[in-house]
């Protein structure tokens, strides 16, 4: 990535697609799939098992050759190789991007400063593939001779959001007879309910952290150490109950696991894109190696298609241009990903790391501030749940939300006619967003004069629906890369550094300047009034 690339309001696709977007606005769906009922069909793309049907958008096939330029003229292609063969892109950091690499196959080939990865990449796998058949299999046996019987992943952020993601999202294939908890929160509610029920003889602590010093994974590591000498009472317990994940060899040591028990990744796989690294542990603990390597599947036959795919075709390339689109020149503030299957009722929690770690950032990458708005703020719920309570406002509010809606074709669970009831709601969710209904319709349904602008449905609400055959591994490594790949193609169009985040340092830090005053009865405190006073009346209430 060049720091001395065009500014993006410099493009000529840019200044073309500001024109553009004001010929489109007046313009409604109804009115484009009127004069165009093709359009239903064309913009859509049927690719690596997922149909994207993008034409419920506010766009012309203009719109699209216009954003597909504005890729071509940010040099799109160039940074996708960079990512992909190792090119230190994350500037700020000094670091490779190279998640690809977790899965890619044995036989790939991927250099960072001359060496290649892949290989120790495998070497991981297979040691995480092993402890994975001893724990299912009853043959690791914890310190009093029990077999494993619950396993607690303790991380957060990226530690944590794609394992709990990912343990939802495929409970279907998990073994059952083994309970999977994770614990982020510092707060200590979050340990001693995950912990409450449990005996430490048959429990296995996972600790997930890629510095292994994050204070909140620190924090609940510390107590679980605490918690299982409690009843075993003996240092050596630990290297039977707890494993650690980390890119930080010296900080386990120094917490006490035996670097045995250690599953490694590396600093060229951001936190939030380390769910198929060993962060994944939990994940193949839960569905098995075998389930594993689909899920690996998933995501580089998805690597693959935005790396070899021409843009037109491009699910990411598009799904991100989309996103730019309605982000700059509609001031959506907003996407809503609203996934109809209750298995990924995490995905939108997961989705908001992926997202906004990535793309909320205010300067490009040679520092300056931007004059365009960068990443949405990404939010959702499963459907049908969302539709009692805030599609209302998708649908009448004031403000325009993008809306992602994804489906799956078979159910896992098939009960009835739940789901065939599901799917009607997707599709007429979609529909109702795109062409509401006009007051000559609702009047024609003889509703009193004074209420039909309470019923009209303005519609011209857009929204993607994506089509899947069945909530797989592979499926999930899919979806998980296409949306990983998007935020990619957004950052690149908005020259900014999707890689780092430097946006949680300043916290942590007054976080911990405030904790050393705590423990010294708020004595001496130098912050502003209100924060002054916050912390002496905590002080004082909690006595
Ligand atoms: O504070 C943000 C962050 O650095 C995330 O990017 C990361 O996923 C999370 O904290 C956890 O970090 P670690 O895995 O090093 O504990």
């Amino acid at each position: 990535m060049s720091k001395t690339a065009t500014p993006l309001t410099q493009l000529s696709a840019w200044k073309a697609l500001e024109s553009h977007a004001e010929s489109i606005k007046p313009k409604h769906l109804r009115e484009l799939f009127a004069v165009d009922p093709e359009r239903g069909t064309r913009l859509a793309v049927d690719a690596e098992g997922i149909y994207f049907d993008y034409s419920k958008h506010r766009i012309t096939d203009e719109t699209i050759k216009l954003l597909l330029q504005l890729a071509e003229e940010s040099g799109l292609k160039s940074h996708i190789e960079a990512m992909f063969t190792g090119e230190k892109i994350n500037i700020t950091e000094n670091r490779a991007v190279l998640h690809t690499a977790l899965r890619a196959p044995k036989s790939a080939k991927v250099l960072v400063d001359g060496e290649d990865v892949v290989p120790e990449v495998h070497k991981v796998l297979d040691a995480m593939a092993a402890f994975s058949d001893r724990i299912r299999s009853g043959e690791w046996k914890g310190f009093t001779g029990k077999p494993i019987k619950n396993v607690i992943n303790i991380g957060i952020g990226g530690s944590d959001l794609g394992p709990v993601m990912a343990y939802e999202a495929l409970k279907h294939y998990s073994q059952r007879n083994l309970t999977f908890r994770f614990v982020s929160n510092i707060d200590g509610t979050d340990f001693a309910e995950a912990t409450i029920d449990l005996d430490p003889e048959e429990t296995l602590f996972i600790i997930a952290s890629k510095t292994f010093t994050t204070l909140e994974t620190m924090t609940n590591a510390h107590t679980a150490r605490s918690w299982t000498l409690a009843k075993l009472k003996d240092e050596k317990a630990i290297a039977k109950h707890f494993v650690a994940v980390s890119t930080a060899e010296k900080e386990v040591t120094k917490f006490g696991i035996d670097t045995a028990n250690m599953f490694g990744f590396w600093d060229w796989v951001g936190g939030r894109y380390s769910m198929d690294s060993a962060i994944g542990l939990s994940t193949m603990l839960a569905i098995g190696p075998d389930n594993f390597k689909k899920l690996l599947a998933g995501f580089h036959s998805m690597d693959q298609h935005f790396r070899n795919t021409s843009f037109d075709k491009n699910l990411p390339v598009l799904m991100g241009l989309l996103t730019v689109w309605y982000a700059d020149f509609f001031d959506a503030q907003t996407v809503a990903v609203l996934p109809y299957d209750q298995y990924l009722k995490r995905f939108p929690a997961y989705l908001q790391q992926l997202t906004m770690e990535s793309n909320g950032k205010h300067v490009t990458l040679s520092g300056a501030k931007v004059n365009y708005e960068t990443g949405p703020i990404f939010w959702g719920e499963p459907g049908t749940n969302g539709q009692h309570s805030f599609y209302q406002l998708i649908h009448q509010g004031t403000h325009l939300i993008p809306c992602d809606f994804i489906g799956f074709a078979k159910t896992l669970n098939p009960l009835g006619e739940h789901h065939d009831f599901l799917m009607a709601n997707v599709f007429a969710q979609a529909e109702a967003l795109a062409f509401g209904k006009t007051a000559e319709e609702v009047a024609a349904e003889g509703t009193a004069a004074d209420l039909v602008p309470h019923r009209v449905f303005e519609g011209n609400r857009p929204s993607s629906t994506l089509l899947l055959e069945n909530l797989t591994p592979e499926a999930l490594g899919k979806l998980v890369a296409l949306y990983e790949h998007s935020v990619f193609v957004q950052g690149i169009i908005w020259q900014i550094d999707s890689f780092d985040q430097w946006g949680v340092e300043l916290g942590k830090v007054l976080a911990k300047k405030i904790i050393g005053e705590l423990e010294k009865n708020g004595e001496g405190l130098k912050h502003d009034a209100s924060t002054n006073e916050l912390i002496t009346r905590y002080l004082k209430l909690k006595k």
